[in-house]
């Protein structure tokens, strides 16, 4: 479904004091500015059940940056994309670059993660995006096309339906430096286009992220294939996070 989106991903960032503050902040924030646009925190996963309570009286809603591709069972360390619903999350991200580039997800990961995330009504947010080096080369396009086919092509049209896209340029992430409204406009285009061809609808949310702050987002969300953002560092700052759902 297609629809004005913003998250925040709060990445490795917080401790129990300082989330609390961050969510009461957010709640006194939305408060006095209250937002039209669906908005949801991704906070680490030790502080989805204190997002989930305070969120029952603000309007966001709460996810998490990462789940277990497979279903329980004995994988030391694993969240489950089961126990982050029984939590009362919405949203689960899956191949932040960061996953991606630290963690070595591959393809075949990612699908399952997607799977697992459906089974459980959990909305997955696939994040896509290419590094400087592709960018330069020309290539980006074919780059993320191929990221997008390589789950597309291990999933039903109906999981790829319920899909939120995030395009995140991975030179734009915490560089400081955004894509221009062009730059990823031209992309989402691309995306929306390739979704249409393989599914038959483009009925789908595709988020833009990396460096998206108060000062650019009017701009990006302006854009006719830009449905809102994935935010990373504005999203620690209560005021700018609320600032930039209230761009569209
Ligand atoms: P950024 O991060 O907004 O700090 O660039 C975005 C992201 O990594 O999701």
């Amino acid at each position: 479904m297609r629809r004005s989106l913003v998250l925040g991903n709060w990445k490795q960032n917080t401790t129990k004091s300082t989330a609390l503050e961050l969510l009461t902040d957010l709640s006194k924030e939305l408060n006095d500015n209250p937002t039209k646009t669906e908005l949801g925190v991704i906070p680490p996963a030790l502080v989805v059940q204190m997002a989930v309570e305070q969120c029952q009286n603000s309007a966001f809603e709460v996810g998490v940056q990462n789940v277990s591709s497979t279903n329980a069972g004995a994988f030391t360390g694993e969240v489950g994309a089961d126990m982050v619903a029984s939590m009362g999350a919405k949203y689960a991200l899956v191949g932040h670059s960061e996953r991606r580039e630290y963690f070595k997800e591959s393809a075949d990961d990612l699908a399952n993660k997607i799977v697992r995330c459906l089974e459980h009504d959990l909305l997955p947010v696939y994040c896509i995006g290419e590094q400087l080096e592709v960018r330069q080369s020309g290539d980006y396009l074919a780059f993320i096309k191929n990221q997008l086919e390589e789950v597309f092509s291990q999933l039903q049209p109906e999981q790829i339906t319920n899909l939120v896209i995030a395009y995140e340029p991975v030179w734009a992430i915490g560089t400081g430096e955004t894509a221009s409204a062009e730059q990823a406009q031209e992309v989402h285009a691309m995306i929306r286009q390739l979704v249409h061809a393989k599914i038959g609808t483009d009925n789908i949310t595709i988020l833009y992220g990396g460096s998206c702050k108060p000062s650019n987002a009017k701009e990006l969300f302006s854009q006719p294939d830009i449905d809102g953002g994935l935010i990373g560092g504005a999203s620690l700052n209560a005021k700018d996070f609320v600032a930039i759902a209230n761009s569209f």
